[in-house]
């Protein structure tokens, strides 16, 4: 049995403009010692999604669909039932720290505070577990700032209180919403280290969420690229990075930055090429493939019909040991699928 396993997962909210579908038909299973990244611009239903998966949407959001952990429903589960997970089994890394962090507590107590009530660790112990994970996040002194307040870190060092706070009492799913984006490079890759090394050596499975395809790239053997609240492409990171099935995941990889852009013969660098348009409102997506306003290939029946999951071949048995036994089939959610393939994938 997978530790998560979603199924047709949708949700709306209600916007100034009316009841809008946020999240359309998720599917996705995530196993024990996993990673799998969840990629896609900006308001596309990343935050949305982990929010659901941790019984944390807004009063107003509508679910349909099972959310299913070792085989529990969570869909619908009592509070009470949800905070005995939360913080424990189940914890997530915010995308926003300070909305984490409790301002009028210190940040020792708000790591020790899970250890205590999830663990029911005595207060020497927990203070000292608590040290120690600040101290494995990076925060330096940590024993002599146990008691200082939120305010008194920098944003980065919040970020990692934070992490520290999700960490705590070791759970068996982490989702960790754009974790690093605060952070300098090398304590990102710290903090990405610390993360697999839990993957590894825990079993823990993470579904890490993240703009930057070089995070996810180098932290996630399988993905999923969401495009206006729907999943267009998903599967194992080799055969995504390497066949970009999907048009809309060719935007978003030709849209990274990379470090030797070509200069120009004035000697200005090149201009990075963009997605064209821009992300509709929610109550605006079309009622077919939510790419199909923005794409290249689109015509007129992809604004109207839903594009049913297409399931490609290639070779499993070619995917190195290093990716463990569990093979993601690679699953395109396109109507022109080729036409889009017929066009190579810019080196
Ligand atoms: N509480 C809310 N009420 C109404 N609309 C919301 C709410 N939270 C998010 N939305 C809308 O839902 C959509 C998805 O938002 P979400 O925060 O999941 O995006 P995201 O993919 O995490 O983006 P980012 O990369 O900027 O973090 C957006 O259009 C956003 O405006
Ligand atoms: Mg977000």
């Amino acid at each position: 049995m997978p530790l998560l396993e979603v199924s047709h997962l949708s949700l709306s909210l209600q916007t100034p403009r009316g009841r809008a579908l946020a999240v359309r038909d998720l599917n996705f299973t995530l196993e024990r010692g996993s990673t799998l990244g969840l990629i896609g611009e900006s308001g596309c239903g990343k935050s949305l999604t982990a929010l659901a998966l941790m019984g944390l949407l807004p009063g107003h959001a509508q679910v349909q669909g099972s959310i299913r952990f070792e085989g529990q429903e969570l869909t619908g589960l009592a509070e009470p039932a949800l905070c005995k997970l939360r913080g424990n089994r189940l914890a997530m890394i915010f995308q926003e720290p300070m909305t984490a962090l409790n301002p009028v507590h210190s940040i020792g107590r708000q790591v020790a505070e899970p250890l205590r009530w999830h663990q029911k660790l005595g207060a020497r112990e927990a203070r000292e577990r608590a040290v120690q994970m600040l101290e494995r996040v990076g925060i330096a002194r940590a024993g002599q700032r146990f008691d200082d307040y939120p305010h008194q870190f920098s944003g980065g060092q919040r970020q990692r209180i934070t992490i520290a706070m999700a960490l705590a009492c070791g759970p068996d799913l982490l989702i960790a919403d754009e974790p690093t984006t605060a952070l300098d490079v090398s304590v990102q890759q710290q903090i990405l280290n610390l993360l697999q090394e839990l993957v590894a050596e825990h079993s823990m499975a993470l579904l890490l969420i993240s703009h930057d395809l070089g995070v996810i790239g180098q932290s996630a053997e399988h993905l999923l690229v969401m495009y206006g609240g729907s999943v267009v492409e998903s599967g194992m990171s080799q055969a995504l990075f390497a066949y970009q099935a999907h048009p809309y995941t060719r935007g978003l990889f030709a849209a990274q930055p990379r470090l030797a852009l070509p200069l120009a013969p004035q000697g200005r660098r090149g201009h990075l090429p963009t997605i064209a348009g821009s992300v509709p409102e929610l109550v605006d997506l079309p009622a077919g493939c939510r790419f199909a306003g923005r794409c290249a290939f689109t015509e007129p029946s992809c604004h109207s019909l839903r594009p049913e999951p297409l399931t490609l071949e290639w070779a499993p048995q070619s995917a190195p040991a290093s990716l463990g036994p569990w093979i993601q089939p690679h699953v395109l959610h396109c109507l022109r699928p080729e036409a889009v393939q017929s066009m190579e994938v810019r080196p």
